[in-house]
């Protein structure tokens, strides 16, 4: 069971095919639609380490479909590029690309980012929560170190970012 389970770790870091069923599982949709058609024209999705991989295919796809978008993810280079390339692709004015440098286990620092990008961008509708990283192995090959840095970045980082983002929605809506 456990030796199934790391194979499939690590099939699924090493796999590019695995897209769709990946960023169904990355997907945190905060206001998701009854209808269960998800509408990106005109919306801000924040996307955290939408600069690579998972994050910035569903990048590309949002853009696509007509959504501005904030990135957050470490290196500034490799966000200047995606945003570059992000730019290319929208289609109407008004229609954005904002990056933000930032480290996603600092939880002050993803507050202050998320609101950074909500005073930008307004309020965004959906987040998704792609920053991450895995160091597959064996059990006994991985130290503790790697095991509290996944959860740290995989784990906490995606916990930060998605409380900011609900506490603002149920003030919103106590007001
Ligand atoms: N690719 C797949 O098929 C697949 C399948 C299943 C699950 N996953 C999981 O999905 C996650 C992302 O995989 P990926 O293949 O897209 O990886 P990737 O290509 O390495 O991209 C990771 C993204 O997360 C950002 N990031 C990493 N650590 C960060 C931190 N501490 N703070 C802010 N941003 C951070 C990276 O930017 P910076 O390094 O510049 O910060 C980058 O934008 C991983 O946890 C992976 O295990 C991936």
């Amino acid at each position: 069971m456990a030796a199934a389970a790391i194979a499939n770790a690590w099939a699924l870091a090493s796999s590019t095919t695995v897209g769709a069923s990946a960023v169904g599982a990355a997907l945190t949709a905060l206001l998701w639609p009854t209808s269960r058609t998800l509408d990106f024209e005109n919306k801000h999705v924040v996307i955290t380490g939408g600069s690579k991989g998972l994050g910035r295919a569903v990048a590309q796809y949002v853009v696509e479909h007509g959504a501005s978008v904030s990135i957050l993810a470490r290196d500034v280079a490799v966000l200047n590029k995606a945003k570059a390339e992000l730019d290319h692709m929208c289609t109407f004015d008004g229609q954005k690309v904002e990056v933000y440098s930032v480290d996603i286990v600092n939880q002050d620092a993803v507050v202050k980012t998320l609101r950074q990008a909500t005073a930008s961008l307004g309020p965004p509708s959906f987040v998704f929560t792609c920053a991450g990283f895995a160091l597959p192995g064996m059990f006994l090959d991985v130290t503790p170190d790697v095991f509290r840095r996944q959860m740290d970045v995989n784990y906490l980082g995606t916990v930060y970012t998605v409380h900011v983002r609900t506490s603002s929605i149920f003030s919103y809506s106590a007001r």
